[in-house]
């Protein structure tokens, strides 16, 4: 079974108007809602190749539970551990005819220790031989090596960790040797102090990365991804598209490489498939993870170049 980590999963509600009037009522003309977060959409590319998964997380008052429940309706099982904050959200406010949209966030819940210890009790009785995606930030008020934790003790039992994440969190966690990571550019650099740009430079920097990971894919955005594991040094080459939606293509890459590499696939072909699903996801309608025929579609163009 593959499970997904994701500590800060969001409610997000998206309300349309006509035009915004104040001191009178408005009337809602669309009022959607919808699971956001990092690992929920690693979960939903898994389900959309036809494969299932676990979400793990923390889940805090009505905002929580909606969350579930809407995860559930779109057939991706969950085992949130409840807290006593709210899980955020966020609402946008869309103004047909001025084209303008207002965010609102709500603030990020602080899990208690208690509740860390729950989700951590969790991560412990995932079965051995398992797959464990870990993706996103850890929030304020947790320490910086949650992750590592985590990816210290799954590793100890043969769990493999693909694992997503920036900064300090993701500094500690490679030094515990997650099976796999997928920092883009920016992150990557980041994470080795370097400015690398081309794929050899990349791969130069990658080497001492390489001692701890098995398998390492550095997302390009429209470029692509590069891979390096001991099967070789490879370049994903994805077809041009229109650019729709902005959000998730990272974290579609990656439910797809997991999926692929589950059902036992190689490391070129996974991260062909991987590459498939974050174009697919960037050409796809804004807000919503790549569809099944769109990602076959895409993956007979996607180019694979050894280097
Ligand atoms: N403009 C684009 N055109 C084509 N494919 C894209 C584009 N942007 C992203 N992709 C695809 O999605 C993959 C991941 O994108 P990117 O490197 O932007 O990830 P990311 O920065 O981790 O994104 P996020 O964390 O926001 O989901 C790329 O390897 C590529 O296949
Ligand atoms: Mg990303």
């Amino acid at each position: 079974m593959i499970y997904t980590v994701t500590l800060d999963p969001m409610l997000d509600r998206v309300i349309c108007f006509e035009e915004l009037v104040y001191d009178d009522i408005n009337y809602i003309t669309e009022d959607q809602k919808r699971p956001a977060g990092k690992g929920v959409d690693v979960a939903r590319v898994i389900r959309e190749l036809g494969g299932k998964s676990i979400s793990l997380g923390f889940a805090g008052g009505y905002a929580g539970l909606e969350m579930t429940d809407l995860l559930a309706a779109e057939g991706i099982e969950a085992d949130f551990t409840r807290i006593k904050d709210e899980t955020r959200s966020s609402l946008t406010i869309f103004q047909r005819k001025k084209k303008m949209q207002t965010l609102l966030h709500t603030p990020q819940p602080v899990p208690d220790q208690s509740e860390i210890d729950s989700l951590r009790a969790k991560v412990d009785a995932i079965p051995d031989g398992s797959s464990v995606a870990i993706c996103g930030n850890i929030p304020s008020g947790m320490k910086q090596d949650f992750f590592a934790g985590l990816i210290g003790s799954l590793k100890q039992r043969n769990i493999k960790v693909f694992f997503d994440s920036d900064r300090e969190a993701l500094i500690l966690g490679v030094a515990q040797g997650p099976y796999m990571i997928k920092p883009n550019l920016f992150e990557l650099n980041r994470l080795t102090g370097s400015k690398a740009a081309r794929p050899q430079e990349i791969k130069e920097v990658v080497k001492p990365v390489q001692d701890n990971v098995e398998y390492i894919i550095v997302s390009l955005g429209a470029r692509g991804a590069v891979g390096f594991s001991k099967e070789g040094s490879y370049y994903a080459k994805p077809p041009r598209v229109n650019v729709r939606n902005s959000t998730g293509p990272g974290d579609s890459l990656l439910g797809g490489f997991i999926f692929a590499m589950t059902q036992g696939h190689s490391f070129a072909e996974s991260l062909r498939t991987g590459v498939a699903c974050g174009t697919a996801t960037a050409a796809g309608v804004s807000d919503a993870v790549c569809t099944k025929n769109d990602i076959n579609t895409i993956k007979e163009e996607v180019i694979i170049e050894r280097f």
